[in-house]
């Protein structure tokens, strides 16, 4: 499943329609799928449908008769000047008796249901004057607010903000990137021929079918040796500062994940925890001998960060770098010496390897995690919603995870994972997108239950869960 731009979707309509394939039937799917979702949001509460006089008011019009049919009580109001398609649709609901008023004098009742199909793709800039009102008092009502394909004003403000949404045909960047806008998120097929959706030039939505395949399987013969063994390094003590977590937390996250054996490099006088880890204390960041096929590097590891990620370099392995490790001078390091290396920034990280503001990473994530991954020559996670996973040309946007994850050591068991997910044979790219989608889909299982006050060796717990949902 590809992310598509408003404007590369628009380009797929275009496409289909110069291959004959008639407009008029797509807006019939997304009009008609998108009462079905209403139907099974809302059940037969009455609907407010709000359409404009593009293609996504027709969605709407569409959608208007087709909950008519299903003894939905409707009212319409709409925009003047259709064209096209959208004017057929208006002339079918009119067919069959609908009323359909002027926008202008839409008002809201109590118990109703409104379905936003204002404008979605076609939008050209921020909404003004009567539109951005409109929105206003659309969010103010205090109504649930279905959004066809997008909630309207979106990726600009002001923006509707919809209970849900349903998207046609592909999900869109605002989708993933101002996913609080768009609340639920429904994906309906609406009928584009296939070949119009295969963009391999566009960045992945990692999805379950694209992601089960990569899951590493555990033969009859397995021992703890042959599943792949994780090394992690950090820590760090000193100054009266001491972060003893982050390592073990790493090390539950490999073991979740399915790791055979975790050693554990840590500072003398770190506690000997989780029981399973074999245990290497040192006085000062050192890399002991290990039998390992990966190793996670960085956790915890304040001013011994830097140092953590050299020493771990003489290991020639895939490495994750994470936290403390993460500075340009370690990144150079590794490209240079050729060994393959997932970084797992957060913005503050990545906007300090990049030179920019953590602010300037978060307005464009996608292009944030693409420079860093041209920049530094490694593969690059940029933890945030969403988490972005890039390599090369090669961009990966995580749809799971919710806010439950925002809290201490989360990350720490994400990069455990991932580099159980190398020693498991992954390539750096396979192992980061892949050990983003669990980890984020075990936040979603736990906020089931706590939505506030998850701990992050919980999130560990999960990992099998998750595992095993992806599996299934
Ligand atoms: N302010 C007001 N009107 C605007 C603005 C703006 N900033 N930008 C664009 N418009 C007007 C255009 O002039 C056009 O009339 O919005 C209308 C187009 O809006 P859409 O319905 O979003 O665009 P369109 O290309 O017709 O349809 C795309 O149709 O395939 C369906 O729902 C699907 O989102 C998709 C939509």
């Amino acid at each position: 499943m590809r992310l598509f731009t408003p404007e590369a979707m628009r380009e797929a309509d275009r496409k289909a329609v110069e291959r004959g394939y008639p407009s008029l039937l797509l807006m019939e799917w997304a009009g008609m799928k998108a009462a079905r979702v209403y139907l099974e949001l809302f059940g037969k509460a009455p609907a407010l449908v709000l359409a404009g006089k593009g293609n996504n008011g027709g969605d709407g019009l569409v959608l208007a008769r087709h909950l008519l049919l299903e003894g939905v009580g409707v009212r319409v109001y709409a925009a003047g000047g259709q064209t096209g398609d959208a004017l057929l649709a208006l002339q079918a609901l009119l067919a069959h008796g609908v009323e359909v008023r002027p926008l202008e004098e839409a008002s809201f009742r109590e118990g109703e249901v409104m379905v936003d199909a204002l404008f979605g793709t076609g939008l050209k800039g921020p909404l003004t004057d009567f539109y951005a009102e409109l929105v206003e008092r659309v969010n103010r009502a205090g109504l649930p607010v279905l959004a066809l394909d997008l909630p309207s004003g979106l990726p600009f403000s002001p923006h509707v903000r919809a209970t849900a949404t349903v998207a046609f045909a592909a999900l869109k960047t605002p989708h993933l990137l101002q996913r609080e806008a768009c609340g639920k998120l429904y994906l309906a097929e609406i009928g584009l021929p296939k070949p119009l959706l295969e963009r391999e030039d566009l960045p992945e939505v990692a999805s379950p079918e694209a992601l089960r395949p990569l899951l590493p399987r555990r033969p009859l013969t397995a021992h703890k040796g042959s599943v792949g063994r994780v090394g992690v390094l950090g820590g760090y003590q000193g100054e009266g500062l001491r972060y003893a977590g982050a390592p073990l937390l790493a090390a539950l996250g490999a073991y979740r994940m399915g790791a055979g054996l975790v050693h554990l490099v840590v500072p003398e006088g770190a506690p000997l925890e989780p029981l399973e880890a074999v245990f290497h204390p040192v006085p000062s960041p050192t890399l002991p001998p290990l039998k390992a096929e990966a190793l996670a590097v960085g956790m915890g590891g304040g001013p011994w960060g830097r140092a953590w990620a050299l020493k771990a370099l003489e290991a020639r392995l895939p490495t994750v770098l994470d936290a403390d490790a993460l500075h340009p001078e370690v990144a150079e390091a590794y490209r240079k010496a050729g060994v393959p290396a997932v970084l797992t920034p957060h913005a503050g990280e990545a906007g300090r390897l990049l030179g920019i503001s953590p602010e300037e990473v978060a307005k464009d994530p996608l292009g944030a995690a693409r420079a860093l991954a041209e920049r530094t020559g490694l593969a690059v996670v940029l933890k945030g919603n969403p988490t972005v996973v890039a390599e090369g040309e090669r961009l990966s946007v995580n749809p799971t995870g919710n806010p439950a994850l925002a809290t201490g050591g989360t990350g720490d068991v994400l990069s455990g994972a991932i580099a159980a997910l190398l020693a498991a044979g992954l390539s750096p790219f396979d192992a980061a997108r892949l050990g983003v989608f669990l980890h984020g889909l075990a936040g979603d299982l736990l906020a089931e239950e706590k939505e506030v006050g998850l701990l992050a060796r919980e999130v560990a717990e999960a990992l099998p869960r998750a595992r095993r949902l992806l599996q299934e």
